[in-house]
């Protein structure tokens, strides 16, 4: 016993050795069966002016010993009856969230009854109220361990059990939705303004995919017949003057039903399949079992208020909350560690959804670029974790980028290596087995490895943290007509886990002869030691080599090119991924010159002149992309330490410029090759407006001639919002004196429209010259509301996306003053703009000092156990 005991330890040896209330770890090697399951739950739940009363029973049978715990959080427990009998606080403990109730019988009805406050719920978890005034109304959000503020429940996801859901509310919310099939409605007795409904979902479901909704809503109506004969009514679900907008989104769910059954044999399993649209909403939607609730921002879309990019990521988010049903709802995860099970699973699904839907170059491309400049960002930081982390305090903090694109990506790794008629094997057996069951990324890997036992090699991927770095060079024999590759894989060691050790490392290579440019042999390396050496035998004459096509792993590469072999390569690589992929090894050779990297400007500002208009003509989408630069942000987590933001912005913008002006005499020709047409939501379309608004930021930066009356053209006569908020920013980043005019306009002509309301906040806040004074104006604008998260977003959100004023004293005071005002309010919110200061610890003197005051500052002043979380490792 140290010296160190307090006085409590010694009295009462059962104390923890923490303090009383710092939040506890939970870890994956604790985990437990639960001692009981549930059969049934019957939940009842009125609604009224400012409360709501939650009865329910559960039907509940012993599996092995030990109490029945359940969980309860912002509860105010009026009763609680077990087999008939009332209990009393003998019979139970209440303590941290947890109620144990001791000696039960084997066979259990529980009798629970609580009140809970959804109207004073700003956390938005359990069921809470948006909106408001006139126009309110109720949802729930119980992932991961929302359940719990809705009533006392063994809230934990391999805790099975049918629900029936009776929910009661006044009518001036005519719409009462829950899970599965609508079985009875009507008024209430003795009480002619309130009305009921009664649902009964046929399937074993956790906790966590309970909803209900009851609101005032509209609703699009459609249908569709699965491949096996099942007629399933579609609904989306909006505010009336929403409804017109639901259009893509209840297509993008047929067509996602519809890609499912094709590609992987899974067909849609009710009779019912709703969507309903809220505006005040953590994430961005949840795949409640039949009833998903989505925000607003992820499912509607029109021409005139959605740019292309969001009206495509409506798409692919519709059909990751569709995929769910299968990967997650069907299939659950045994505990909230097994989190990527769904998540990777379900992003590499709809990756691939997405893929078919675009040039599947353009769709890789932007999955990389998000990886790499968030995962690899989160993975080079102090809140670096594994896939599947192995502790937690607060699970909300592990929606990240890891779990979900790095998780994503392991599962790509695995479907490539097996093929893609062994990986539907693969993922039919798993379907197979463990259907209707809760289960771990073990019994993943092991049902995909039923024709290959190394597949289960990869679940290091699943444990170990950091971004491996592959090196690699290669020997020519010309004698012998061989080329050796030689690579090598090193992951640093992120403290606290166990020393890195290889993992599997598939590396698609293609050799090309130099002088035809085609390629003379094509394999799939697959590196899982520390250094290895791949022989090439009968290769002619000393080709080019070109790694990690198609990015077949989520790896930082460093091979040793010269800069002729990348303009080679960029030239005559066979697909438009791996010319992008050629363009940002460029870009970061030039740009990370102080990192020892080495390449001029020169080679690739030529390379750019010669492909660019060739390309245009041909693939406007792909185009743009190869005018992508790289976000400081990413730059950033290439600099181990003495980040300099100013510094690195600089850097940037100037090779920007340099491009703009390298292409500046075909500006005007791309622009106008590119006419406004009519709106049309094909690839092509899509494609062109990109790259017409590259082209104008392009000759804006220029300087070309008339460039700020293409602006104002542009937006006068735009068909769509691509083409109107594309103008906008130009005009807003480039300080155009008519752009306050424009912003006016905008905003007079919106302002209906919270999301169209939101990009008119972020287009600010996020403005290449936006200052603190900027900022403080637009949070203190009438239309800015604490409560509405797409509303904070867009500004504290858009602002932390300029590190030139986020890394200064005043704006880390401002960033850090915006996580104390949320933290008791909406911690899952707090937390994750927390996040984004994770890489403090690496930026230059003064800078660093600062931002270690602003975090010492905010530990005294916050007390939620998310927040907290956070910055014990940042
Ligand atoms: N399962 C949801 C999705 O990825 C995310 C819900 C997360 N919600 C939360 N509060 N952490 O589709
Ligand atoms: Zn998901």
């Amino acid at each position: 016993m140290s010296t160190a005991e307090t006085d409590a330890q010694i009295i009462n040896p059962e104390m923890p050795d923490v303090p009383p209330h710092a939040p506890s770890k939970i870890n994956l090697k604790d985990y437990q069966k639960p001692s009981f399951d549930v059969e049934t739950v019957h939940l009842d739940i009125k609604l009224f002016e400012d409360y709501a009363q939650v009865n329910s029973t559960l039907k509940m049978v012993r599996q092995t010993t030990g109490d029945i715990v359940l969980f309860g959080e912002s509860l105010e427990l009026l009763s609680i009856i077990m087999n008939d009998k009332a209990l009393t606080s003998e019979h139970y403990q209440q303590e941290d969230g947890k109620l144990t109730i001791y000696e039960a019988p084997d066979e259990v009805i529980l009798d629970i009854q609580v009140r809970i406050s959804p109207q004073t719920n700003t956390a938005l978890e359990g069921l809470y109220m948006a909106g408001s005034g006139d126009d309110t109304m109720f949802v729930t959000q119980c992932e991961p361990e929302g359940f719990r503020k809705i009533t006392f429940y063994p809230d934990r996801p391999d805790v099975l059990a049918i629900f029936t859901t009776r929910l009661e509310a006044d009518k001036r919310y005519p719409t009462l939705l829950a899970n599965g099939n609508l079985v009875e409605a009507g008024e209430v007795a003795d009480a002619p303004e309130r009305h009921y409904a009664i649902w009964q979902d046929p399937t074993n479901k956790p906790s966590y995919l309970f909803a209900c909704v009851i609101a005032d809503l509209d609703v699009l109506t459609d249908s569709y017949t699965t491949s096996e004969g099942r007629d399933v009514l579609l609904e989306v679900y909006a505010k009336s003057a929403d409804i017109d907008k639901c259009d893509v989104g209840m297509q993008a769910l047929k067509d996602a039903m519809r890609w499912d059954e094709v590609n992987y044999g899974r067909a849609y399993d009710l009779d019912r399949y709703m969507i309903v649209a809220v505006s005040q909403f953590n994430m961005g939607a949840m795949e409640n079992k039949g009833l998903n609730i989505f925000n607003t921002a992820c499912v509607l879309s029109s021409p005139e208020t959605t740019t292309d990019a969001r009206s495509f990521s409506v798409k692919a988010i519709i059909a990751h909350e569709y995929f769910h049903n299968w990967t997650g709802n069907r299939i659950t995860c045994r505990d909230w560690f097994q989190l990527c099970l769904k998540e990777g699973f379900t992003v590499y699904r709809d990756q691939s959804f997405s893929a078919d839907q675009q040039s599947s170059a353009v769709q890789r491309i932007d999955d990389v670029a998000t990886l790499r400049a968030h995962q690899f960002a989160e993975d080079a930081g102090p809140l670096a974790h594994p896939v599947r982390p192995e502790s937690f305090v607060e699970i909300n903090n592990f929606y990240t980028t890891t779990v979900y694109e790095k998780g994503a990506e392991i599962v790509r790794m695995i479907a490539n290596t097996l093929g893609p008629d062994d990986f539907r094997k693969g993922t039919d057996e798993y379907f197979r087995r463990y259907d209707g069951q809760a289960v771990t990324v073990e019994d993943f890997l092991s049902a995909l490895s039923i024709t290959d036992d190394k597949i289960e090699d990869f679940i290091d991927w699943y444990r170990q943290p950091g971004t491996p770095v592959v090196s690699g060079s290669q020997t020519y024999d010309s004698a012998a007509q061989t080329l050796t590759i030689t690579l090598n894989q090193q992951t640093r060691h992120v403290k606290g886990f166990d020393a890195p050790k290889p993992l599997p490392i598939p590396v698609a290579t293609a050799l090309f002869d130099k002088d035809s440019g085609a390629i003379v042999a094509e394999r799939m390396l697959l590196l899982d030691e520390a250094t290895q050496t791949f022989v090439f035998e009968n290769v002619a004459s000393e080709p080019v080599v070109s790694l990690l096509r198609d990015f077949s792993a989520p790896v930082q590469l460093n091979y040793d090119y010269q800069d002729a072999d990348l303009a080679f390569l960029l030239k005559h690589e066979t697909n438009g991924f791996n010319r992008w992929q050629v363009t940002q090894m460029l870009v970061n050779r030039i740009l990370l010159q102080s990192q020892g990297a080495k390449s001029s400007p020169e080679v690739y500002l030529e390379a750019l002149a010669q492909t660019l208009p060739v390309l245009a003509a041909d693939d406007a989408m792909l185009a743009a992309r190869l005018l992508d630069i790289p976000s400081a942000q990413e730059l950033a987590s290439a600099i181990p330490q003495d980040y300099d933001p100013v510094l690195v912005k600089e850097q940037r913008d100037g090779l920007y410029q340099q491009v703009a002006d390298k292409l500046k005499d075909q500006w005007a020709t791309l622009y106008n090759d590119l006419p406004m047409q009519s709106y049309e939501d094909s690839a092509q379309a899509r494609g062109i407006r990109a790259l017409r608004n590259v082209v104008l930021d392009m000759a804006l930066t220029a300087n070309v001639e008339g460039a700020a009356d293409w602006a104002q053209q542009q937006y006068d006569h735009a068909s769509c919002m691509t083409e109107r908020f594309g103008a906008l920013k130009a005009m807003v980043n480039h300080q155009l004196p008519k752009a306050n005019d424009y912003l006016t306009d905008f905003y007079k002509r919106f302002q209906a429209n919270d999301l169209v309301i939101d990009l008119w906040f972020s287009v600010q806040a996020a403005a290449d010259d936006v200052t603190p004074v900027v900022i403080k104006s637009l949070i203190a604008h009438t239309d800015f509301d604490w409560n509405t998260p797409n509303r904070v977003r867009s500004v504290i959100g858009a602002f932390s996306s300029q590190p030139t004023v986020l890394w200064t004293a005043e704006g880390l005071k401002m960033y850090t003053d915006v996580i104390k005002k949320l933290d008791d309010a909406n911690p899952v919110l707090a937390s994750r703009l927390l996040q984004v200061l994770a890489r403090w610890n690496t930026l230059a003197e003064p800078r660093r000092q600062m931002a270690h005051e602003q975090l010492t500052d905010l530990r005294k002043n916050v007390a939620s156990k998310h927040v907290l979380e956070s910055l014990e490792s940042v």
